[in-house]
């Protein structure tokens, strides 16, 4: 927060949780993996929303990996298609809450520059660049003009606001998914680094770019997947527990093809004497797993590995609230988004044990709830909030 060299980011997001009176109809576009997710929502006040339509894209490796052009065209293309089909392309001025969940130095609430892609991203000519133009333009090329972007953020921000709409309780968003990742909010008092103008009620949320930790003992197979990936030495927290990474994890202990996250949940999920499911999963991936002996060393990486993941997790969710509240004298809600988060049959509640053993019967104060889909609703509500200052 002073700026000095971290691996911490902490970048100030220009954005402070909603009041839960924000009204209005909003589009909200939300790009974070290799799903792309357009939705208008329509706030109603009081904490109260309606989703009023939704689709999805899937990004393929050629859209992610090409040009930055290319990548803004076909999610511009998508809003297009979504807005052709809600009767909204044409006219009506809408104002855009665009999710972007990477780590992004914002320079206002509707502008900021992408740092660094993570996740398997690396269109060219992004990172540097502001990715609210790059989308702008995108828009316009699609002859999207009524269409205007009004807050940039991130996947955790989205997830913190949008939870703090219904419950003011609520102060850090988290996401366990592709990537991971948290946010919460700080007085404006402690972020010295701050230059910019004075925020509402002298808070602001900190995107905290949690992934990027490096303080963390890698193992050789850490190190491995490390030097293979896209971006070497980078998101060090991130590649021992997000679901990008988990498969590829425990391929590199178990040979075989790469685990998808949901072979690693089928294989743990089996408590059956003969592991037999594990078995067909295990075949179904190259691995010999014909003894009783080889299915139990399969299911025990996989726990372990997704064990560990939830382990660290749990410690990083202590850090903040103790940041947040040193010696825990009030509740707290985190927020949670994410496929791991969600999906996974144990990490949920390998998290809370966890945070039993940290802070032990005061866990009982941090209630860790899901905010489904919520990165896409938050951008709608800080859509209106941008627009209410505007005003
Ligand atoms: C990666 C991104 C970060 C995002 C997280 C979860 O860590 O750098 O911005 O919040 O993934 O999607």
């Amino acid at each position: 927060l002073a700026g000095s060299k971290s691996s911490l980011k902490m970048i100030p997001t220009y954005a402070s949780k909603p009041t839960g009176n924000e009204k209005g109809r909003f589009i909200a576009l939300d790009l974070g993996g290799t799903n792309c997710r357009i939705l208008e929502v329509e706030l109603k006040g009081k904490g109260r929303y309606s989703i009023l339509g939704v689709t999805r894209c899937s990004l393929g490796r050629e859209d992610i990996t090409g040009t930055g052009n290319a990548l803004f065209d076909f999610i511009a293309g998508c809003v297009r298609g979504f807005l052709d089909i809600e009767g909204l392309s044409s006219g009506e001025k809408r104002d855009l809450g665009f999710t972007f969940s990477f780590p992004v130095e914002q320079t206002g609430i509707a502008a900021g520059k992408l740092l660094k892609w993570t996740k398997g991203f690396s269109a060219s000519g992004v990172e540097g660049r502001d990715v609210v133009k790059l989308l702008d333009d995108a828009l316009r090329r699609q002859g999207l003009g009524n269409i205007k972007v009004a807050a940039l953020m991130n996947d955790t921000v989205g997830t913190l606001v949008s939870k703090s709409y219904e419950d003011p309780s609520c102060d850090a968003g988290v996401i366990i998914g592709t990537g991971t990742n948290a946010c919460y909010e700080e007085d404006i008092a402690n972020i010295t680094k701050w230059r910019g103008p004075a925020a509402p009620g002298g808070r602001m949320i900190i995107n905290i770019e949690w992934g990027n930790f490096d303080k963390l003992l890698q193992n050789a197979y850490d190190k491995k997947l490390d030097s293979a990936s896209g971006n070497p030495g980078h998101h060090i927290l991130e590649k021992m527990v997000s679901g990008l990474y988990l498969g590829e994890l425990a391929r590199l202990v178990l040979g075989g093809r790469a685990f998808k996250a949901e072979d690693m949940s089928r294989i743990e999920s089996d408590n059956s004497p003969s592991l037999a499911r594990v078995g067909r999963v295990a075949k179904g991936l190259g691995l010999e797993a014909s003894a009783l002996k080889e299915r139990r060393f399969i299911k025990d990486v996989c726990v372990l590995i997704s064990l560990r993941a939830a382990r660290i997790s749990a410690a990083a969710v202590a850090a903040v609230i103790t940041k947040i509240d040193p010696h825990l004298l009030r509740n707290h809600t985190v927020a949670f988004d994410g496929s791991v988060y969600e999906k996974h049959p144990r990490f949920a509640g390998e998290m809370k044990d966890a945070l039993r053993e940290i802070f032990g019967k005061d866990a009982s104060r941090i209630k860790l709830v899901l905010a489904k889909d919520g990165s896409g609703k938050g951008a709608a509500i800080l859509a209106a909030v941008a627009r209410g200052s505007r005003r």
